[in-house]
């Protein structure tokens, strides 16, 4: 990110925010404004470090954390143009995640919020996916939030369907078994891409025609669920099928551009039965209770199937979707910072000294709150 100027004063609406975002592998800091206006957002990713093991190795991550916050931090501020002194709130993820990275953004959230004074927001890595929608680049104003709508969050831990109406979050649909993003990660890596897969198997897929294998999308009458673990399974027995009949050379290292044309078609199937799961949750959520807002967020939210065909399916019902701008689809902690000043209004900022981290936790479920 470049530094870049100081916001002329009438422009920087106050509560300033410090956002803070190190639930799994990115040390994030932003500073977002009053007025949801993203000053900063900077974002240091650890891709270099984990790349050796194929995904993320939590130690590492922790240790990666506290080696970056001091740039990070430093280059958030440089960007927004303000000092530590002009913040007037604070905001950590405290979960769910990897327990040793959020101790890491938590703890320094925490002891610049008691340090100086300032309320402090331990916030749901989740409520910030939810709000990112309403975001815009070029530190433009955010949209405000409707009191009531769906989100979709899609990422590396998280498929979900979630209600959120007046603040509170309930959830509708998850996945029993694996989220999307990682199985797209793990097809990526029995292929011999390179860490993270997601982003890359997307850009392939687009190259491979789907229809050349047949994945059924999984269904329990009336029961709602996302699972993706059956199409890996699928994926990955169809690449060891390639393999077997010679169209597939095994795996090498590399960024997948030498691979042949069975194999983009294969991921290009599986990229679209991922996609349809998606698509048919929604219809069926639609039907049983009308959608009006669609927020689509999360690491997966960049995929480029998955924007089309959401665009595609809203447009025909008349569904207000917000994709996520896609700088802020995988985590940051410009979405930590909105999330907090949705809550300031309501004064629930916690003590920054009891305040704990906790790597699962669970949303109302439609069922329990039924
Ligand atoms: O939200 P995020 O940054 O972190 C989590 O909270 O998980 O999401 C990261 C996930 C990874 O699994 C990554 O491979 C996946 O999002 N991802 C994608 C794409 N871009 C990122 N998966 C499919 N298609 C993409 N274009
Ligand atoms: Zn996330």
């Amino acid at each position: 990110m470049n530094p870049s100027r100081r916001p002329p004063a009438e422009e920087l609406e106050h509560p300033l925010i410090l956002g803070i975002e190190t639930s799994c592998d990115d040390t994030a800091c932003a500073l977002v404004d009053g007025g949801g206006r993203v000053l900063a957002s900077a974002v240091s990713s650890q891709i270099a470090a984990h790349r050796p093991y194929g995904g993320v190795v939590p130690e590492v991550a922790s240790r990666e954390h506290l080696r970056n916050w001091p740039a990070v931090s430093r280059e958030a501020l440089l960007a927004a143009g303000v000092e530590v002194h002009d913040v007037d709130a604070v905001a950590a993820t405290r979960g769910p995640g990897l327990i040793g990275s959020l101790l890491v953004g938590l703890s320094l959230g925490r002891a610049i919020a008691f340090g100086r004074g300032l309320p402090f927001y331990g916030m749901h890595h989740i409520e910030g996916h939810l709000v990112s929608p309403f975001l815009h680049p070029d530190r433009r104003r955010a949209e405000a939030i409707p009191e009531r709508f769906t989100g979709l969050v899609v990422s590396g831990g998280h498929t979900s369907l979630l209600e959120v109406a007046g603040g509170r979050v309930r959830s509708l649909v998850e996945t029993r078994d694996d989220a999307m993003g990682e199985v797209f990660d793990k097809v990526g890596k029995r292929l011999g891409l390179p860490y993270p897969q997601g982003p890359r198997v997307d850009e392939l897929a687009e190259r491979g025609a789907g229809g050349a294998y047949r994945f059924r999308v999984p269904r329990i009458k009336d029961e709602p669920f996302f699972s993706y673990s059956g199409l890996k399974t699928q994926t990955l027995r169809e690449i060891e099928a390639l393999e077997r009949d010679g169209a597939l050379p095994a795996p090498a290292a590399g960024d997948g551009e030498a691979l042949p044309a069975p194999a983009l078609d294969l991921l290009a199937a599986f990229r679209r039965a991922c996609v349809e799961q998606v698509l048919d949750r929604v219809r069926r959520l639609h039907r049983s209770q009308p959608i009006g807002t669609l927020a689509v967020s999360g690491g997966v939210a960049a995929n480029r199937l998955l924007r089309r065909r959401l665009a595609e399916w809203a447009r025909r019902r008349g569904v207000d979707l917000r994709l996520v701008p896609l700088e802020f689809s995988g985590d940051n902690a410009a979405m930590i910072a909105f999330a907090a000043l949705t809550r300031l209004g309501r004064g629930d900022a916690g003590d920054p000294r009891d305040l704990v981290v906790a790597s699962r936790i669970p949303f109302t479920s439609a069922s329990e709150a039924a």
